[in-house]
């Protein structure tokens, strides 16, 4: 049975006294020698940036691009909702999601990178497991959700549309395509096969063009092929907005409502965290507190790599999605930690024997959930005993996490590996927003303080480049 918390959860708290106190971890006194520099980073990032931006002025050639607008982001939708409801762009995407919910089952998310990721980690975060297999009734009348879109694999291509009907003469599914640029080619692809399936499906014009929501920049490639479509309803990605920093807009906000759920919760999850990486002291404060660990390990450990340890099953896209605004905000200029996502306790049966004897280049962070969200299953007792678990009958799930958790930090401690704990109350649309600001913002602060602009991907254009260049012989 699933528990619903009532009322906001707990904020989220980063652990960390092992890195500093451990062997092999930073001590005290680097650490807190890095405060000035970080206070002052805090500054620039969450102040004189998001000033600038908003001022409209020409930006510096050395802060090209700057994509500060995802800061101010979570506060201007919530406000804008509170004060205009319904007209307000939150309140426009909560309409279109309910629309949606009454007419298909079924809703196809086409985007890649920044355009998806966030997506899929609130899917697979907040949604129960399985989602996609229940039934209408335990979904709240809401859609199943697919992502495509985010590779040009036929087989996959054509297994959803072959699971969506192609050939059905009622398509009780929809389109939502996402690409900030317009111009991507995964995406664009993708969206031609799923528009001629509906159109194979019988439908044409305004029907069609109904089942087509695009969120994307102002102009563009896709902003032109939804007016030539007829789109009726469109959602624009924010301008100063990159496109790994935009779950907190249309572009996760849309997906999640269309799931059903709590956009406001999520928002208000990130504008907390705002707050406290805007006012708390750096001793309080674990978005400064995070990037100070990470970059000291680099530096004085040769953690070069980053691995996020999530202990849920739910939270592996959530580590994937840390993976790419890690890797592509910070892989510039032959420096940034090399990010990697593990999933406990699965990996411990495949990456621990490296983590725990191999070099020692990395860093953990263990992303742990207090509470979970179903009563918890013990082991219970079959009969025979061959197995010798009886012993342990009236342990639980949780307790058996638990320990894993445990046995593994200590079992790392001990061979001179300490690590952080991001330690989330519960799953919920509230954490979830806490978490995405919390790496986002550390994520731009990391890279000021390794002089690295962390906003644009110049180097994903080569392989782009050359692409076209095959197709076009
Ligand atoms: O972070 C980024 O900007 C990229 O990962 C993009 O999100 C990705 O390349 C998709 O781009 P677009 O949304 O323009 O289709």
């Amino acid at each position: 049975m699933t528990r619903h918390s009532r009322g906001r959860p707990a904020p989220i708290q980063l652990e960390f006294d092992d890195v500093l106190s451990a062997e092999g971890g930073v001590g005290r006194d680097a650490f807190e020698s890095l405060f000035p520099r970080l206070m002052a980073l805090r500054d620039e990032v969450g102040r004189v940036d998001v000033e600038l931006w908003q001022s409209g002025a020409e930006i510096p050639a050395e802060k090209q691009p700057l994509d500060a607008g995802f800061i101010p982001l979570p506060e201007t939708i919530l406000g804008e909702y509170r004060s205009q409801r319904d007209s307000s762009e939150l309140g426009r995407i909560l309409q279109v999601a309910s629309q949606l919910s009454e007419m298909v089952d079924r809703v196809v998310v086409l985007g890649i990178g920044g355009s998806y990721m966030g997506a899929r980690a609130l899917m697979d975060a907040c949604c129960p497991p399985y989602y996609n297999e229940l039934s209408p009734g335990e979904r709240a009348g809401r859609p199943k959700l697919y992502f495509e879109g985010n590779n040009v694999d036929n087989d996959a291509t054509a297994g959803l549309l072959h699971l969506l009907g192609d050939d059905n003469r009622n398509p009780d599914w929809a389109i939502v395509v996402i690409s900030k640029s317009g111009g991507t080619m995964e995406t664009a692809v993708a969206l031609r096969q799923f528009v001629r399936a509906l159109q194979e499906a019988g439908l044409s014009g305004s029907a069609l063009a109904e089942r087509v929501i695009p969120v994307t920049g102002a102009s563009g490639k896709l902003a032109d092929l939804a007016t030539s479509l007829g789109c009726p309803e469109r959602f624009r990605v924010p301008e100063g907005v990159g496109g790994r920093f935009s779950v907190l807009s249309p572009v996760g906000l849309l997906p999640a409502a269309i799931l059903g759920l709590d956009v406001v919760a999520l928002l208000e999850g990130a504008a907390a965290m705002n707050q406290r990486f805007l006012q708390a002291d750096p001793e309080d404060n674990p978005v400064l507190q995070y990037v100070a660990l990470g970059h000291l390990m680099e530096q004085l450990r040769g953690a070069t790599i980053r691995v996020t340890n999530v202990w849920s099953k739910a939270l592996e896209s959530l580590g994937l999605w840390y993976d790419q605004l890690l890797a592509e905000s910070l892989g510039k200029q032959e420096l940034g930690a090399t990010p990697l996502t593990a999933v406990n306790t699965r990996d411990l049966h495949s990456r621990a024997q490296q983590h725990q004897e191999g070099r020692l280049d990395k860093f953990h962070t263990h992303v742990v959930v207090e509470n979970w969200r179903t009563d918890p299953l013990p082991v219970g007792v079959i009969g025979p005993n061959d197995d010798q678990l009886d012993a342990l009958a009236e342990v639980t799930l949780p307790e058996i996490m638990a320990a894993a958790i445990e046995g593994t930090r200590q079992a790392y401690r001990d061979a001179g590996r300490p690590g952080c704990v991001l330690r989330l109350p519960e799953i919920h649309e509230y954490t979830m927003g806490q978490v995405f600001q919390f790496w986002m913002l550390a994520t731009v602060v990391e890279g000021r303080l390794l002089g690295i602009n962390p906003y644009g991907q110049p180097g994903v254009e080569a392989y782009k480049r050359n692409m076209k260049r095959v197709l076009e012989g």
